[in-house]
């Protein structure tokens, strides 16, 4: 097969320091727009030649017809080896995995993530190095280097490859194995959880419902919980990966998966519910009645992961991303093990779980993952809950508050200001931070500052820094609020402000959340003067 090289331009690629490429699927679709950031991918890790990657995606609009670009410049840089998931489909965790279990030099991920699908919505690509993790940001800058200097890309000519069966076929030089999506993800949950705990807790009629959102985990969560552990037929809905992922948005939280919540809060709850996004690396929790926020569920799993066999000797520390509320350092504290506070973003715990200096690790965002790949992973989360559900034998309400009588409550809250102007967003930044240094000792909104800083993180293990990580006040009494624009919006600029009031040992622990948050809401109002600064106090969602 002749391997040719074709010209192409320098594109407006990724950002140097975000983990890939996102954009509408249009953008993509233009001629050499994808092919570009595939060959500087390429190019920024030395070459292909003789190397194994891993490629697979969420299932969206474009996704098998960017997998056989991709195999196609594959065989053309000498890749000696693809693995692909049947179907073109691989859950985001799953690919970790699978790069990991093959040593595989890294992995292409098909996905924007819990944005839409579909023709007018957004797609996205990104690559795993061999930890099965993020790209570093230093591999990030190389590729986005490289992606504005390209002038041609390398590929050959060659028909589709069937991705429906799997099998192992050549391109060439290239073998290419399509091989199960499910399986090895499978096998790998098999040896971090009691299956057969969990297998007896459906067996006694316990019942659930996990909403896949048309996404990726559809056949996962109908092959692990429905087929492996016993779930009844029908407990994983929307389980039918759909290129527009049935026109939702597959982000799981009460906002997106409206449906699920409904279920959840009215009398034909069952026992616990829980959805993930469209690649599968986020989760949402619900109990009977009650909504888990992503910084309890850290916590609580933190708390009680010994009770699952993978984390019965202990865990080696707790990490968690600044936004993400203190729930977790206070079951760090009380474990004995060190707490570590990173930067928004996955890639960053990376170093610290391929260290070994923690098990655990989590972001307010829905993702909350572990030493068992390098991404964070929605069925994991859900299987962990299911198998402490098993031992413990209590509702998930149950459970949630026996955690807060130990630890107390971190009542917590993200408020998201969409499509706001690039300029008036910054404005606001740039006013607050301008002023941090005087905000001590001053009050707003009847509560005062005891700190206020700009979040910067020294990795403790390549001692690397990442400055501008967010702005956050602490006020008397144990709120704070941060303030931090969004990385991975694709439209305007998206300002987050997340809320934070802790309830004290032994304190109240049965307000209404955003009641509780109300003081620090107007503080933060007021300290930053949103009103005026970006027209608006009215976020577009709450979670
Ligand atoms: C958002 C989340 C962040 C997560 C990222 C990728 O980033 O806030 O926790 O790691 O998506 O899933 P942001 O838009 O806030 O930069
Ligand atoms: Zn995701």
């Amino acid at each position: 097969m002749k391997i040719k090289t074709v010209k192409t331009t320098a594109i407006e690629g990724q950002m140097p320091g975000t983990s890939g490429l996102r954009k509408k699927t249009r953008v993509f679709m233009e001629p050499n727009y994808l092919e570009n950031f595939i060959q500087a991918t390429f190019d920024a890790i030395g070459g292909g030649t003789g190397k194994t990657f891993i490629v697979g995606g969420d299932g969206r609009f474009f996704n098998k017809d960017a997998i056989q670009v991709i195999l196609r410049m594959a065989a053309g840089n000498g890749v000696s080896k693809v693995i692909v998931g049947q179907d073109g489909i691989l859950s985001t965790p799953a690919a970790s995995h699978l790069i990991r279990l093959n040593k595989a030099d890294g992995g292409f991920i098909l996905s924007a993530s819990h944005n839409p699908g579909g023709l007018d919505e957004d797609f996205g690509v990104k690559f795993n190095a061999e930890n099965g993790g993020p790209a570093p940001e230093g591999l990030t800058a190389k590729i986005f280097e490289a992606t504005t200097t390209m002038n041609a890309y390398k590929t050959v000519d060659a028909d589709d490859i069937d991705l429906s069966k799997t099998s192992t076929l050549s391109h060439g030089d290239m073998t290419v194995q399509i091989v199960n999506s499910v399986s090895d993800y499978q096998a790998l949950m098999e040896t971090l959880f009691d299956f057969d705990a969990i297998r007896a807790l459906f067996a006694s009629g316990f019942t659930m419902r996990f909403d896949a959102m048309h996404a990726v985990t559809g056949p996962y969560g109908t092959a692990i919980l429905e087929d492996a552990l016993g779930a009844p037929a029908g407990t994983v809905t929307n389980g039918v990966p759909l290129e527009d992922f049935g026109k939702g948005h597959p982000d799981p939280n009460p906002i997106w998966a409206k449906e699920l919540m409904d279920v959840m809060m009215s009398d034909a709850s069952p026992d616990i519910g829980a959805a993930s996004d469209g690649d599968g690396d986020r989760n949402m929790i619900v109990g009977r009645g009650a909504y888990v926020t992503p910084s309890d569920s850290l916590a609580i799993l933190a708390a009680n992961a010994h009770l699952a066999p993978a984390y019965a000797s202990g865990l080696a520390g707790i990490a968690r991303s600044m936004p993400t509320s203190a729930a977790s350092d206070r079951v760090a504290a009380k474990l004995g093990i060190q707490a570590y506070e990173t930067p928004t973003g996955w890639k960053f715990f990376g170093n610290l779980l391929d260290a070994n200096k923690v098990t655990i690790c989590g972001e307010e965002s829905a993702g909350t993952g572990s030493s068992h790949v390098r991404e964070k992973d929605g069925l994991w989360a859900v299987l962990l809950w299911l198998n402490i559900l098993a031992v413990r034998k209590q509702s998930v309400s149950e459970i949630v508050k026996d955690h807060w009588e130990t630890f107390g409550r971190d009542y917590y809250s993200r408020f998201d200001f969409e499509d706001v102007a690039l300029d008036a967003a910054n404005d606001m930044m740039e006013n607050l931070r301008g002023r941090l240094d005087d905000l001590t000792g001053k009050s707003f909104a009847g509560l005062t500052v005891v700190s206020a800083d700009e979040f910067s993180y020294l990795d403790p293990v390549d001692g690397s820094t990442s400055n501008n990580q967010g702005l956050r006040i602490t006020f008397e009494g144990d709120g704070r609020a941060v303030f931090r624009l969004s990385g991975t919006g694709t439209q305007g600029a998206t300002v987050r402000l997340y809320l934070e009031q802790y309830s004290g040992q032994g304190g109240d622990i049965n307000q209404d959340t955003q009641t509780a948050l109300q003081q620090v809401r107007d503080a933060a109002f007021e300290m930053s003067d949103m009103k005026a600064m970006i027209g608006r106090i009215e976020p577009d969602v709450i979670t």
